[in-house]
């Protein structure tokens, strides 16, 4: 049931706070089965092994849940397909959007930052994203809205930036992905001498790092990745602050035609967070490999201890649960 505005004005919270707790379960249980594969040069295994313990755990959730973002079309993908009913079939009505296993290569090298991830929505809260690229942006939340804009060249986000930081516009650090298609954005930059950090893979964090500078060290995330993980990366700052703006790459046909399909109207929308992620929203990230933003699975003698970032949009609240279970 919807609730109207309490008195202060602010609109209840739709989901049961408790959920948040469910949800690290989730994460964590695949977390656990991922890193069983860490290190061992099979990507596929890694994310079965994740996908499967997610989905198991997910049954065990007391709500009416859809994926919304999944492991793809139900013809191509066994488990977490997109449409697919999870969970008891008994409480809220939700959407669901989850990356089992964020960044696969980063597993099988044991590297850093490999986690995996979930998002959960009331009902209609996430954007049905395809499976194809969508150019990014993001920054923190302590910036006047419009700072940034994705029409605008790399260099001049970055100028505007400064500005409103008050920094000079060299001393801007941002993220982009390393690879071969950003060869442009990140000639543009150096040639301004703006530094980058690149990282090999996994956006969802370097996106979640732009929004907490003064820890990470990074202003501004650039460039383009996988769509549902910029929906999830909407999620997580729908709960931490954070503007960001995304639009799918929708370069063929073939692509438009299957973004129409899932209701995409506009292919050339410029989606803002909140058209991403919107209403209650829950977010849980658990680490696999160590990294910038979790660590990873620790298995010990008697016992595997977990770090999980959960958060939840309507109190703001984010938490960090280092959890240790019983071998
Ligand atoms: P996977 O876990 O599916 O390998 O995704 C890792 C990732 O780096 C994402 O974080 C990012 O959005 C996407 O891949 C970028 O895609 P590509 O590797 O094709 O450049």
């Amino acid at each position: 049931m919807r609730l109207t505005k309490t008195e202060e004005g602010r609109t209840p919270a739709i989901i049961d706070r408790s959920l948040t707790l469910e949800l690290v379960r989730v994460t964590e249980r695949a977390a656990i089965a991922a890193a069983d594969w860490r290190g061992k040069g099979d990507e596929q295994a890694a994310d079965h092994a994740a996908v499967e313990a997610m989905r198991a755990e997910l049954e065990r959730v007391n709500i009416d849940g859809r994926i919304v973002i999944g492991e793809g079309e139900r013809d191509e993908a066994p488990m977490l397909w997109i449409g697919e009913d999870v969970g008891s079939g008994e409480g809220p009505q939700v959407d669901i959007a989850v990356d089992p296993l964020e960044g696969t290569t980063l597993c099988a090298k044991n590297q850093q930052d490999s986690i995996c991830v979930l998002a959960l929505a009331e009902r209609g809260g996430l954007l049905n994203a395809p499976d194809v690229y969508m150019t990014k942006l993001a920054i923190g939340g302590n910036y006047p809205e419009g700072t940034v804009d994705l029409d605008w060249s790399a260099v001049d986000n970055v100028k505007s930036l400064a500005d409103a930081k008050g920094v000079p516009f060299t001393e801007i650090v941002t993220c982009v992905l390393d690879r071969p298609r950003h060869a442009a954005l990140i000639d543009e930059l150096r040639t301004a001498s703006i530094p980058i950090k690149l990282i090999g893979d996994g956006d969802i964090a370097g996106i979640i790092h732009a929004t907490n500078t003064e820890e990470s060290g990074i202003d501004i995330y650039l460039g383009s990745g996988g769509a549902p993980e910029g929906v999830l990366a909407a999620a997580a700052l729908r709960c931490v602050g954070g503007q960001m703006q995304g639009r799918l790459i929708l370069d063929t046909d073939e692509k438009r035609e299957r973004a129409r399909r899932m209701g995409i109207t506009d292919p050339h929308r410029k989606y803002s967070v909140n058209d991403m992620a919107s209403g209650d929203v829950l977010f849980a990230a658990t680490g696999v490999t160590d990294g910038t933003l979790l660590d990873g699975v620790r298995l010990k003698r008697n016992s595997v201890r977990t770090s999980t970032l959960v958060m939840r949009s309507w109190s703001r609240t984010v938490r960090w649960i280092s959890a240790e279970h019983h071998r």
